[in-house]
């Protein structure tokens, strides 16, 4: 990943002037870098807009596909009222033990519900379950399944239900219609499922930062 200086520098800037110093925050990227998991956590000038989206949308019930340590998810989980709820999937049992363990450590736990397994079976289980739309849907997980994700995120959608996909520019590569990568040709069958949808209203803004340069779909159903 390409990394510039720059980058990193301002993202280090905003974050003194615009994101509080969090022990808890901290805590769970230490917890997470000592349990090995790999380091692609949204940054916190990332996660800080997560929260914010949260909070503008007024979400009461969140999904996210892809929870790793569950730092995205206590971003998230601190904008819900006291009654909202957020469901997270994730596949690896390791990875799902650390974030468990950082939502206690972060005061979560009541409010976040972590489901353990592949996210298309869990959807899946979610749906026969009867579970109710969700407000906030955070797409995360493996790329190769985000056209797969996309159609779920719809059927748990109501009008005003807002979709985010992470990593859909990965270094520009996505631009590379040849390209070898089963996770950009993920990003790409993503893209063109969007295209074809009308019940979504979506656009992708480019970033640059600590992570690299990468980026956010942003989609509303309407
Ligand atoms: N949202 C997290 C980062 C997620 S990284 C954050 O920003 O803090 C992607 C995660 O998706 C990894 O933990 C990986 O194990 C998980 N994942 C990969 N394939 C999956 C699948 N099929 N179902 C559910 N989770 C999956
Ligand atoms: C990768 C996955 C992510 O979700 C991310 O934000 C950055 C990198 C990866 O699989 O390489
Ligand atoms: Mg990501």
């Amino acid at each position: 990943m390409q990394l510039n200086e720059t980058w990193k520098k301002v993202d280090r800037y905003i974050e003194q002037q615009l994101i509080p110093h969090d022990p808890d925050l901290e805590q769970v990227l230490a917890a997470n870098q000592q349990a090995a998991l790999p380091p692609i956590d949204v940054s916190p000038t990332q996660g800080k807009l997560l929260q914010l989206l949260v909070q503008m949308r007024g979400a009461k019930r969140i999904l996210e596909i892809g929870t790793l340590g569950g730092y995205s998810t206590i971003w998230m989980a601190r904008a819900l009222p006291a009654d909202g709820r957020l469901v997270t999937l994730e596949l690896d049992p390791h990875h799902a033990e650390v974030a468990q363990s950082n939502l206690l450590l972060a005061g979560l736990a009541s409010k976040v519900e972590l489901r353990v397994g592949d996210a298309l079976a869990q959807l899946a289980e979610l749906q026969a379950e009867g579970a109710e739309p969700f407000d906030f849907i955070f797409i995360d997980a493996d790329k190769p399944n985000n056209p797969h994700y996309l159609k779920w995120a719809l059927a748990f959608s109501r009008p005003g239900t807002v979709i985010l996909g992470d990593n859909v520019i990965r270094e520009g590569e996505i631009v590379r219609d040849d390209s070898p990568d089963a996770r950009v040709q993920g990003v790409r069958a993503f893209y063109e499922l969007l295209a074809q949808e009308p019940r979504i209203s979506a656009t992708a803004i480019q970033t640059v930062g600590s992570k690299g340069y990468d980026g956010f779909m942003l989609g509303v159903v309407i």
